[in-house]
């Protein structure tokens, strides 16, 4: 049985819907705070069983010692954390009590109940604002400008040391790129609490009315077309990535570093065309200035997880927002609500 904590949120649901149609058992532990179970009943009627749900905190020493007791637990996918960037800046603490301080909680606990292969949900933020593309492993970490960034670095890096002080431990930090998309039966899906932080669901938002305009944030970086270049790579590559990690685990010992990266970079202004190309019409827009702490261009060079892992992300960038359109017109308030019947599908 896997522990997938964060389990209910976007990412995490896709990992568990993942690994029950790789045929594991999965236990969810999720305190809601970003997420909502719905996610889980919808996994459930993807994959036609269910994974196991405890409403619960990583930071609950108590409740992770009772869980590893009474489950058949040989692996956990941490994907649990904070991850809004601009609210890292107003609650510093919170991010590093959650990001830092609950996943040493959740190693100490592993480590009592015999429990030593974890994947862990790192990000390229890590890198910086890396000075060559494409970035590989090897770059060195860059200097996060903000307590989430910096969050996921500490994290990083109280694993390696972990790992390094006891050879039991066998760690994937797995560091993605952008994640967006959603699963194709449009059923799950990312649903943001709030004003949408990230490029496509903010777009995804402005499509169904829910925002008047999609503001450009900078036309003049050193880029193609003056706008920021990012790697998107579809959340159900992603997910396929991490049974491919946890595969790997169970025959080595120490930490690796893989990207989770498409290899390929696409700027605002391009995802703005082929977005509007999926939904058949413009959307309103405004150019602003560069958001404060963004870096012109990010893409990976994901050779490492192809060669070790024999993974490599398949879905295009049409897939990525056609089934990420699917996703917001079945659900164009998230998980409030039924789903709706996706009408241009057929
Ligand atoms: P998400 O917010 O949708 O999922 C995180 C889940 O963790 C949520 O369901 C939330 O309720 C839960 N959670 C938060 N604090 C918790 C706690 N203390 N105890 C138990 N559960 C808790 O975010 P996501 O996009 O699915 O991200 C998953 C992971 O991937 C995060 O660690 C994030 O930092 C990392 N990551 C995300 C991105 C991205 O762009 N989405 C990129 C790189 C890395
Ligand atoms: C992409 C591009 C923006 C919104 C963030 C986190 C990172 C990681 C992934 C977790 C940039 C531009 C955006 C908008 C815009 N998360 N943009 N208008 O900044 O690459 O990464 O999410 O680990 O840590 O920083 O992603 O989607 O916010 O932005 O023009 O309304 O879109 O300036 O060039 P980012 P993003």
């Amino acid at each position: 049985m896997i522990l997938v904590t964060g389990g209910a949120g976007y990412i995490g649901s896709h990992a568990v819907l993942a690994l029950l149609q790789d045929g594991h058992d999965v236990l969810v532990l999720d305190n809601l705070c970003n997420s909502s179970s719905k996610s889980l009943e919808r996994v459930a009627l993807i994959a036609g069983r269910a994974a196991h749900f405890v409403e619960g905190d990583i930071r609950d020493r108590g409740l992770l010692d009772a869980l590893f007791r009474q489950w058949p637990i040989t692996a956990v996918m941490h994907f649990a954390g904070l991850k809004a960037v601009g609210e890292s800046v107003q609650d510093p603490l919170r991010y590093y009590e959650t990001n830092v301080a609950g996943s040493i909680t959740l190693c100490q606990a592993m480590a009592d109940a015999g429990i030593f292969e974890l994947v862990f949900s790192s990000s390229a933020t890590v890198y910086g604002e890396s000075v060559k593309v494409p970035i590989s492993e090897q770059c060195t970490t860059g200097i996060p400008t903000n307590p989430y960034g910096q969050s996921k670095l500490m994290a990083e890096n109280v694993l390696k040391a972990l790992a390094h002080s006891d050879q039991r431990w066998s760690i994937a930090l797995l560091r993605y790129f952008n994640p967006i998309g959603a699963h194709e039966s449009g059923l799950i899906g990312e649903d943001p609490d709030g004003i949408p932080n990230n490029l496509l669901p903010y777009m995804l938002q402005v499509a169904v009315g829910r925002r008047p305009h999609l503001s450009v944030y900078g036309i003049d970086y050193p880029t193609r077309d003056g706008s920021g270049i990012r790697d998107y790579i579809h959340v159900m590559d992603l997910a396929e990535g991490h049974l491919r990690a946890l595969q790997r685990l169970s025959a080595t010992s120490g930490v690796s570093i893989w990207n989770l990266g498409t290899g390929q970079g696409y700027s605002v202004l391009e995802m703005l065309r082929a977005f509007e190309g999926v939904v058949g019409r413009k959307l309103p827009v405004r150019f602003a200035p560069r958001r404060s702490g963004d870096i012109a261009q990010c893409w990976a060079d994901p050779s490492k997880a192809r060669q070790e892992l024999g993974w490599k992300a398949t879905r295009d960038l049409k897939v990525m927002l056609e089934d990420a359109w699917r996703w917001q017109r079945m659900n164009p308030h998230g998980y409030q609500g039924a789903p709706e019947k996706d009408s241009a599908a057929a």
